[in-house]
């Protein structure tokens, strides 16, 4: 098969697909001239296609490595629960009826289930006070069962984020959003109690697939509090040269160019083309995005930030979206109510 090369991503177009003479299809890889045939005014066309090369880059795997940090989780649990009797606990506080962050309470629970930790979860309704998800925090601060606390984003829009998650003890803050924690993050010689769940599953798969860090330049897309900002104070504390890219940044294709691992944290499907990419790079690519595709089940399939077919080709490693990043953020989650269990009942051993 070879493919027009459009302006467009080829991930968001339907395939053309092209013969050759035996009817055979061409391959990918193929770079090729064809002659149409003879059109209406007597002229033939000549049309270019430009293929690229094949795919090259490892494809890195956060389902598989997610799985293999909840089996030595699982592990650590049931060792505790022998050595000590303490299970640890997540509590999840949702309020609203998003259908989005429904699906991801539920895929907590789901994942606390399967490696023993146990899971609170408190359903409220949409128009709930400020004061009464308040008063739900402050009941989960002071449960000896519970060890960790998560407040489901985002809240409806009556609610002050802030006051709320500043509410959540900061020994059982596993989301790590305290600005105590994220200012520890940023300062030297300091070290935070919890790290937030993405940017730690993006820095652990660089770790698990060997890629170095240290010295190398890196560049991350976007600057949220959860996820771009502390993944870049992750990368500069693992003394990578860190540039941050944003919304208003000019040329941003220029300072990706230069990134030898990058971390796209946008939420725009296939912003990130292969013309962005320096030839051997890194990618994680954070984003993820329902697309509406009638072909797929549901009728809508999951996208990245980065053009995945370009940036294969170009890239020496890349997550996929879906099974990249994701799976990487709830194992992180459970890994840190883990630690904190730890950490309030002194197991160390
Ligand atoms: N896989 C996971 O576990 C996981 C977890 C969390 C989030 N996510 C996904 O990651 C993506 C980002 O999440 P978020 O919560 O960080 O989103 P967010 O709060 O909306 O932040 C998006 C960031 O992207 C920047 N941005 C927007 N348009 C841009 C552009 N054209 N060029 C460069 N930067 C641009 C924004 O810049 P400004 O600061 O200038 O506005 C902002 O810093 C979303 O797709 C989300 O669903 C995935």
């Amino acid at each position: 098969m070879a493919s027009i090369i459009f302006t467009d991503c080829p991930m968001m177009l339907r395939p053309f697909h092209l013969k050759g003479r035996n009817g055979a299809f061409l391959p990918r890889s193929c770079v090729v001239k064809l002659s149409l045939p003879t059109t209406a005014s007597g002229r033939g066309c000549t049309l270019s296609i430009r293929s690229s090369s094949p795919p090259s880059a490892i494809v890195i795997d956060g389902k598989a490595e997610a799985k293999k940090i909840r089996d030595e989780i699982k592990t650590e649990v049931s060792r505790m629960k022998e050595s000590i009797g303490v299970v640890p606990g997540l509590a999840v506080i949702l309020v609203g009826e998003n259908e989005e962050s429904a699906t991801y309470v539920r895929n907590k629970k789901k994942a606390c289930d399967s490696v023993g930790i146990q899971s609170f979860e408190l359903l409220l309704p949409e128009y709930s006070s400020e004061e009464e998800v308040l008063k739900s925090v402050s009941g989960f601060n002071n449960d000896p069962c519970v060890h960790g606390i998560l407040v489901q984003l985002p809240l409806p829009s009556h609610m002050d984020e802030q006051n709320i998650l500043n509410a959540v003890r900061i020994e059982k803050d596993v989301d790590g959003f305290n600005p105590l924690n994220i200012g520890r993050l940023a300062m030297r010689g300091r070290e935070p109690l919890f790290v937030p769940c993405t940017p730690k599953g993006c820095i652990e798969l660089l770790h698990r697939y060997n890629i170095g860090i240290k010295g190398k330049r890196a560049v991350v897309i976007g600057r949220s509090n959860i996820v771009g900002m502390p993944a870049a104070l992750l990368l500069q504390r693992e003394d990578a040269t860190v540039s941050i890219i944003h919304s208003r940044t000019n040329n941003p294709e220029e300072i990706t160019r230069q990134a030898d691992i990058l971390i796209s944290a946008v939420g725009k499907p296939n912003m990130v083309r292969g013309s962005w990419i320096k030839p051997g790079a890194v990618i994680i690519d954070v984003g993820i995005k329902r697309v509406e595709d009638p072909s797929a089940p549901h009728g809508y399939r999951l996208v990245g930030d980065v053009c995945y077919e370009e940036a294969c080709r170009v890239a020496s490693a890349i997550t996929p979206v879906p099974a990249g990043v994701g799976p990487m953020t709830i194992a992180m989650l459970l890994s840190n109510t883990l630690t904190s269990a730890k950490r309030i009942h002194n197991f160390f051993q």
